[in-house]
């Protein structure tokens, strides 16, 4: 089958490496280095299994191929996964769907009888609205659950796989295909949920709630246990052992951050605005602000004369700065006068929210009174003296 992937980002490169196991497939996007790098074999960013699974793909015959002709890669295709960028938008407080109406508009043009999957994190009504507006005859909407860093360990072994359509034709083809993909990568078929394409575009943005909604729960139990000089991790422990609750994902963190949670709630949040009663995303994204804002009136409290600033990246083993949670904590310290440096080795700029960067550990700990830290790791072992984290579990 002829599969066309547009986006190389985490969610399109996946499903590309996932798909090219026994198909011919094209991944599309419009930035020239994403492609070259495909072209190498190489992941463009931290996912050391894509990078092997390319090259795999190429001893196997049956390489996945880039390219920056979008249309030329559309021509012809049978099935297009559509996995490009949904921001959110300030100003209309929804997703700002204009690339995926430009790749809709090519779709129409190029293979408008092609299975259209929509995989890109939308509002509900947005995948059957744009389809309607081209022209596009079969579409699913597909939502993805993958964590950055292991965004191909998570495709192969996802904890289900939903599949939204209003055409029960097109599920039972797509579903014999899906279970095809899994066994030809050597993978157990996954289980698979089927709903309405309204259902599984609610599904996306009701999970991403509630794993914000459970950091700003465990962040908002540490910022009190700091307050009155508690043990957070014992009062976490105590917590989590009820099942109903659960040990995992209750490490506290300076706030949810990452290219999805923080878009996903705020646009969630207007769905809400329009059509439903509801207090609880409210909250998580208020909540999310004041732990950001409660603890750089911590760090401050401690009158550090040099404030450290020990990596930008949201998550353990990712080399994403989209929307961390840091990003705001520089701006917030600079804006308060605070002598900041912040240490990121992604950083190519010489200076971010107002602080110099640097890519040298031994300055930051040489020059710094104080080194603040979202998640820690074994290279500051030699440091703990001087650093200020809330990272009691070394994992996200
Ligand atoms: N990152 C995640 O963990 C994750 C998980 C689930 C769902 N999602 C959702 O999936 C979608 C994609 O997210 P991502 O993280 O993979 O994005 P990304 O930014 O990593 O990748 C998107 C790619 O699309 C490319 N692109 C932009 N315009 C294009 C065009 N006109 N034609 C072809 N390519 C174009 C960009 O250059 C970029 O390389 C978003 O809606 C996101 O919310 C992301």
């Amino acid at each position: 089958m002829q599969i066309s992937v547009v986006g190389i980002g985490y969610v399109g490169l996946a499903t590309a490496t996932l798909w090219a196991a026994a198909h011919d497939v094209t991944i599309v996007d419009v930035i020239q280095s994403k492609v070259d790098s495909i072209n190498r074999q190489e992941s463009p960013f931290e996912d050391s299994l894509i990078t092997t699974r390319l090259s795999e793909l190429v001893a196997e015959e049956h390489p996945l191929k880039a390219s920056l002709n979008v249309a030329g890669a559309l021509e012809g295709a049978e099935m297009v996964f559509v996995a490009v960028p949904t921001n959110y938008d300030e100003k209309t407080k929804r997703f700002d769907m204009r690339i995926a109406g430009d790749v809709f508009a090519q779709i129409a043009h190029e293979c408008p009888d092609a299975y259209v999957v929509m995989r890109s994190t939308v509002q509900p009504g947005s995948t059957e609205e744009l389809a309607r507006t081209h022209g596009i005859e079969h579409v699913l909407y597909c939502p993805e659950f993958l964590r950055e860093g292991q965004s191909l360990a998570d495709c192969l072994r996802p904890s289900r796989i939903v599949v939204g359509t209003n055409e029960q034709a097109l599920s039972d083809r797509y579903c014999a295909l899906v279970k095809r993909i899994y066994e030809a990568n050597n993978e157990l078929v996954p289980p698979i949920l089927l709903c309405s394409i309204a259902e599984a575009e609610s599904a996306k943005l009701f999970a991403n709630a509630y794993l914000a909604t459970r950091v700003a729960f465990f962040n908002e139990l540490d910022s009190f246990a700091l307050q009155r000089g508690l043990n957070a991790s014992k009062i976490i422990r105590a917590v989590c052992l009820d099942e109903r609750i659960g040990t995992h994902y209750n490490n506290p963190s300076f706030g949810y951050g990452g290219y999805c949670l923080p878009k996903d709630t705020k646009a969630l949040l207007h769905v809400f605005d329009e059509d439903a009663p509801q207090d609880l995303i409210s909250a998580t994204v208020a909540a999310n602000e004041t732990r950001k804002k409660y603890l750089v009136e911590q760090v401050l409290s401690l009158n550090p004369k040099r404030v450290g600033v020990y990596r930008l990246v949201a998550k353990y083993g990712s080399d994403n700065l989209r929307n961390s949670a840091l990003r705001d904590i520089v701006s917030m310290l600079t804006n308060r006068g605070q002598d900041t440096i912040v240490y990121e080795p992604f950083l190519e700029q010489e200076e971010f929210g107002g602080a110099p960067v640097t890519h040298s550990l031994e300055q930051l700990f040489d020059e710094c009174d104080l080194v603040i830290a979202n998640r820690t790791s074994p290279e500051l072992d030699n440091y703990r003296g001087t650093l200020f984290t809330r990272d009691l579990y070394h994992r996200d």
